[in-house]
């Protein structure tokens, strides 16, 4: 389980978060749990569960280990922070700050190098699916992100399926629209790099995940986890999700 904290949340907020979730979920062994704050708050996020169960990831990571990049965050940079895990193509970056399948594929491979576990985007819009391109849509961003890994570096990567539709809606897709377009991503994944890699792919659900719906969407065998927005923000809530 994963909690996408955006553009949210002051280090002080990040401590104050952590004193009432550790003690709810701080121990599961069920399951990784992964909180990605904003960058001012991954110091204290990583202090604040040591000798827990839970794991920190960025939003985002650059694909350079240094360098001339102004606003960008490298892989030694995080690693040295104690940061394990990175968001990469978030819909909010494709739209917001030009992230393209070809930059998803760069930052994936460098938080590959840097040995941070990349946690990646994929998702249609809502004009895709009314049109009826969201296999064609989510095969575009696969075959010209994800596809240009080799098979060692995609035994690493953890996929998330976000519908851009269903993020920060309340919308969520149902459990049977979410493990059809799972079924579908695997597909692919199955195409280029075998079943043994599509078997063992962790995809997760994300887009609009709250308590009351996480026990449906996680009873779909191809729904592997969730990458959680604004449930997240919250201990109790984020916590109830994480022990459903
Ligand atoms: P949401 O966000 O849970 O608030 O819909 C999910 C995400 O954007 O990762």
């Amino acid at each position: 389980m994963s909690g996408n904290w955006k553009m949210f949340k002051t280090p002080a907020e990040t401590t104050a978060f952590f004193e009432k979730f550790l003690p709810l979920a701080g121990n599961a062994t069920h399951c990784e749990v992964v909180i990605c704050p904003p960058f001012t708050n991954l110091a204290a996020a990583v202090d604040a569960v040591k000798g827990s169960n839970v794991q920190i990831g960025s939003q985002n990571i650059s694909w350079a280990k240094d360098g001339a990049f102004t606003g960008e965050i490298s892989g030694p940079m995080l690693n040295a922070a104690g940061v394990t895990h990175a968001i990469i193509g978030h819909s909010e970056r494709r739209q917001f700050f030009g992230e393209t399948d070809a930059t998803v594929l760069k930052r994936t491979q460098g938080a590959l190098e840097f040995g941070i576990t990349p946690i990646v985007c994929v998702g249609e819009l809502l004009a895709d699916r009314e049109s009826g391109n969201t296999e064609a849509v989510l095969a575009g961003q696969f075959l010209n992100g994800i596809a240009g890994l080799t098979e060692a570096q995609f035994a690493k990567i953890v996929i998330a399926y976000e519908p851009v539709w269903a993020i920060g809606t309340g919308k969520t897709a149902t459990p049977e629209i979410a493990a059809d377009t799972h079924r579908a991503i695997r597909a692919l994944v199955r195409a280029k790099f075998g079943k043994d890699a599509a078997d063992a792919v962790r995809i997760l659900y994300g887009g609009s995940v709250k308590p009351d719906n996480v026990k449906v969407l996680m009873a779909q065998p191809e729904i592997d986890g969730s990458l959680v927005g604004g449930a997240a923000l919250d201990p109790i809530s984020f916590a109830s999700i994480v022990n459903f």
